[in-house]
């Protein structure tokens, strides 16, 4: 198929144009690159040998949606802002960004003749879990702005799949990390990252000088908040069986996780051992907003996608390691 990844250019897409281009589809990727750089599908082209139509702009310009869309069976959507501290501080560009460009794609998928519209949803829509693991029928909430762009475009996307041709999908991922194994590309968070693997990735590289834990009152078993991290390539490859999936189903929600959660200090522990280094850390207060433990249930998308995750925590902490160490400074021209 034709497939026009929006976003390609970022931390997740980049991979996944990667397993597209692997499955022997045909890559178009729509970046504006407000949150990565060209460097990252380079890389991907040369590790698969494969050319990718790679243009910048922004989703929301519809004319440049358009050309875009031109010829592509398929649409994955990534783009969007994801900090959610930024989102608190600046929720007008959180909602005019991820709103706008959503209702774009959704716009302009049936003149446009798109039979399948993926869309990158999160975890973040379960707020606080009385329950876990958390099925795709576990109640939503949102606690700030990011997370609502997320629940309102998931809303948005339901209304429209009524009365459209295109197959939507909607995928709610758990908490992605790692690299692919070759350490080419990977997550290149500018400034201070706000999730935990990159920033333990910073410390064992020396960037910064230990972690902050965010918390270890929490009802866990070593009172850290508990994660369900999933490799970014099961991530990816997740996208692939969605895609071909796509044709008889619409608007179908699936989770993305492992299925098992892990705390931070677990993590940490398991980075050191990757990394071949202590991780130093201090145990700081809760961070706001946070919640204790979440993780998915993922049967559905393994019943309906016959996909697993099926990379292990070590995978991903030495896939995340190698890239870290080979780009200590990420895509930054200088590491090369
Ligand atoms: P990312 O920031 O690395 O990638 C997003 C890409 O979209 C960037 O390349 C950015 O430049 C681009 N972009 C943003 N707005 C755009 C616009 N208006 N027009 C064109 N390009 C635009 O983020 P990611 O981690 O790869 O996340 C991808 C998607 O997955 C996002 O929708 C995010 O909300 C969602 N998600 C991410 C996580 C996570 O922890 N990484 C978890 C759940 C969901
Ligand atoms: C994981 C655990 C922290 C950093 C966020 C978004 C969510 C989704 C994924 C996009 C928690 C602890 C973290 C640090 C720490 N993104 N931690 N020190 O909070 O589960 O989810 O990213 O959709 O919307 O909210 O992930 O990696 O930030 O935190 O102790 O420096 O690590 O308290 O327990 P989170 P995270």
């Amino acid at each position: 198929m034709d497939i026009l990844v929006t976003g390609g250019a970022g931390y997740i897409g980049s991979h996944t144009v990667l397993a597209l281009l692997e499955s022997g589809h045909r890559v178009r990727v729509l970046d504006n690159y407000s949150n990565s750089s060209p460097e990252s599908l380079r890389r991907v082209q040369q590790l698969t040998g494969k050319s990718v139509d790679v243009r910048e702009g922004d989703v929301r310009d519809l004319q440049v949606l358009r050309d875009a869309m031109t010829g592509v069976q398929g649409i994955i959507h990534f783009a969007a802002l994801k900090a959610v501290g930024e989102s608190v501080e600046l929720p007008l560009q959180y909602y005019r960004n991820n709103l706008d460009s959503t209702l774009s794609v959704l716009e302009l998928l049936d003149p446009m003749g798109v039979d399948r519209f993926v869309f990158s949803s999160s975890a973040t829509v379960y707020g606080d879990p009385e329950v876990v693991p958390v099925t795709e029928e576990s109640p939503l909430s949102a606690t700030n702005p990011y997370g609502r762009t997320k629940l309102f475009s998931e809303e948005i996307i339901r209304d429209v799949s009524r009365n459209s041709r295109a197959k939507s999908t909607i995928l709610r991922y758990f908490n992605p990390v790692g690299a692919h194994q070759s350490g080419a590309i990977g997550e290149d968070p500018s400034g201070t990252p706000n999730n935990l693997m990159p920033y333990v990735a910073q410390v064992a590289i020396g960037r910064r000088p230990h972690l902050n834990v965010f918390g270890s009152d929490y009802p866990t078993v070593d009172g850290t908040g508990v994660r369900d991290y999933i490799h970014v390539m099961d991530l990816a490859e997740a996208h692939v069986a969605a895609l071909v999936a796509a044709q008889d189903e619409n608007c179908t929600v699936y989770n993305l996780g492992t299925g098992s959660g892990y705390s931070v200090l677990q993590l940490v522990e398991a980075y050191a051992r990757a990394a071949g280094r202590p991780i130093p850390y201090e145990i700081k207060g809760r961070r706001a907003g946070d919640v204790a433990a979440v993780w998915a249930d993922p049967t559905l998308a393994a019943d309906r996608l016959n996909w697993r995750a099926h990379r292990t925590i070590e995978n991903m902490c030495i896939d995340s390691w190698n890239w870290q160490s080979k780009n200590p400074n990420g895509f930054k021209v200088s590491d090369r």
